[in-house]
This record gives structure tokens, sequence and C-alpha cells, in this order.
């Protein structure tokens, strides 16, 4: 990894550091330390001195750049990173205007704002600044029926990333909805091409928004919690990336992880799925990322659906 990633993930990890002690912990000299500042300085991350050599990253919170997510990334991981701008549209468009101009996946496509998030369902996404919005760009085709499992395995990426990485504690509502404490905390939004013929998905973009920001306008949507956590968006993004692009379609699903994190295992649900009502206790996930209904002892095997109600007892 580059010495100017190596500074600048100390950086954003400490806040400050010592330029002879990095210099040391990098097997670099000093004079090269300087440099890799100087350098970030110019691409124009505010990083302060400090007394006694020392350097001080002066806005944690405003730090997102392909570099810093590079920063977080393993070397070995084959992943372009493209910072779309601290605004755009959506991730998810611009990703697929970037594949349509000939970018080869994987990519990982950032922003810190989106002025036209989109949920499911045409429903839009509320993405303010200082929230993390991001779409993972992966290659090849695979099957349309394997997207569930793809959209429940990101779920599962993002609970990954902010349980080792911000300490949290979330759970996933089926399919793919990100909750702490009762609120919901990120989204999924998965989305492709489909051959309707040979019913293969290609060009597919996993779009994921979390509001790690601090929800300033938060009142306009009382469902949504706000983890005021944007230092820590080049490491989740760098994480939750990695990991989704990893996942396997022949090995489908880690449906113990996923079950673990479920908030709506045990619960009845009532959902519309395939144009009709269903209602029943939500007992198991498989493979495929599909929800196990029970419905008066007749288990249904959902792959999408959209939750009307959430019938706890
Ligand atoms: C939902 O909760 O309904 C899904 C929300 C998905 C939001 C993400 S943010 C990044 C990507 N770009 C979008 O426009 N949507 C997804």
């Amino acid at each position: 990894m580059k010495v100017r990633e190596e500074v600048l993930r100390l950086l954003m990890e400490e806040g400050t550091l010592s330029g002879g002690k990095t210099a040391e912990s990098l097997g670099v000299s000093r004079t090269a330390v300087w440099k890799a500042v100087e350098e970030l300085r110019r691409e124009g991350i505010a990083i302060g001195s400090v007394h006694g050599g020392g350097y001080r990253l002066e806005d944690r919170d405003r730090v997102l750049s392909t570099d810093a997510v590079r920063a977080f990334l393993r070397p070995d991981k084959d992943m372009d990173v493209i910072f779309a701008g601290s605004r755009v549209d959506s991730t998810n468009t611009e990703a697929l205007r970037h594949l349509r101009d000939g970018a080869v996946p994987p990519f990982v496509l950032i922003a810190g704002e989106q002025t036209r998030g989109r949920g499911r369902k045409g429903r839009s996404f509320y993405s303010p600044r200082g929230g993390l919005y991001m779409t993972v760009a992966l290659p090849g085709m695979i099957p349309v029926t394997a997207l569930t499992g793809l959209t429940a395995h990101a779920a599962l990426c993002v609970c990954f990333a902010l349980e080792e990485i911000a300490r949290l504690k979330p759970g996933i509502k089926w399919i793919n909805d990100i909750f702490l404490d009762g609120k919901k905390i990120a989204g999924i939004l998965t989305e492709a091409d489909v051959d309707a013929e040979s019913g293969d998905a290609r060009n597919i973009r996993v779009g994921i928004g979390i509001n790690t920001g601090f929800g300033e306008a938060a009142e306009d949507c009382p469902g949504m919690a706000f983890l005021g956590i944007p230092a820590l968006r080049p490491a989740l993004a760098a994480r939750i990336a990695a990991d989704t692009a990893a996942y396997d379609t022949e090995r489908g699903l880690d449906t113990g992880a996923y079950k673990s994190r479920s908030v709506t295992l045990g619960h009845r649900v009532r959902l519309i799925s395939g144009g009709r009502e269903h209602e029943g206790l939500a007992v198991g996930v498989d493979g495929n990322g599909a929800l196990i209904l029970d419905e008066d002892g007749r288990k249904n095997v959902l792959l999408s659906g959209d939750m009307v109600r959430d019938i706890r007892s």
C-alpha cells in the first residue's frame, strides 16, 4: 500500500500522529511521511501541524474520497473505487452511467449526499449530507433468482461492518432493512439488467445507504435513526464493498449469520408477495435469502415481498 494511503488511514483512525513514530512503523523515512502529508494537503484534505513534528486531521467527519476508501481496502482486493463527489443524484444511477460508459466491474461508487436517492418499490430514500451512499457494481451474470440472496448477503455485510468498525449491534428486517433499537439505519436497493429469455442478470448494482450522518432534518423521517459517525465512512465503505463483492452464488447466503441478526424471525408478519397477501409466522430464511413463512401449518417460501405489518405478540 502507498505511504500516502497508510498515512491517511492512520490519521483517520487516530486523528493525530507523530511523524517520527509513523515513519518507524511504516519502515520509511520521516521525509516520506512529510511528502505523503503534503500530497494529501494538495488533494484538499485539511491536515494541521502539531508541535514536535506531528500532524492532525482537521475535519475527520468530512473525509470521503477515493484515497480514503482505498486506504482501508486490502491491497489484494481487485476493486476500483470511484468517488462520485460529495453530492450525486443517486449512486445506483451514476454507477449505471459508468457501466454504460465502459467502466469494468467490480467497482464501488461512493457519494456523501444524494439528491434523488431511490429506495425499494419506487420510494425515495432520504440521503442527507454525512451519510454513506454507495453502489457495488459486480461483474458477470447471475440468475435473477440469486439476486435475493445477494441482497440479503449485502445486509449481512452492513451488519458485520457496523459491528466491527462502529461497535453497534444492528438487526436485519427481512429482506434488507437494517435496524437499530427499532429504527431504520440503512437500506439496500439491488438493481440489474435482466435478460428476459435466459433469466440472467447483468450490470448488477447493489446500492447501500447508511445513515452515518447527524440527521439535521431527522424529524422529517420519524422511523429512521442517524448514527452520527461520518468519520467512519471510508472504513465502512471499504469493508462492505469487499465483503459484498465476495458473494458466492453457489454457496448462497450464510443463513446462520443472517438468522442470528434477524428481527423478523419468530414473529407473525403480513406481507405482499407476488401480488398476494400472506400472513404467518416467519420461521426461517433459506440459502437464497427467501423467507419461510408458516401459514397455518403450510410452509411458503417467499423470494420477495413487501412487509405490510410486523405483528408482534
Ligand atoms: C430502501 O430502504 O428502500 C432501500 C434504500 C437504498 C438506498 C441506497 S443509497 C445508495 C443507492 N443509491 C440509491 O439511489 N439507492 C441506494
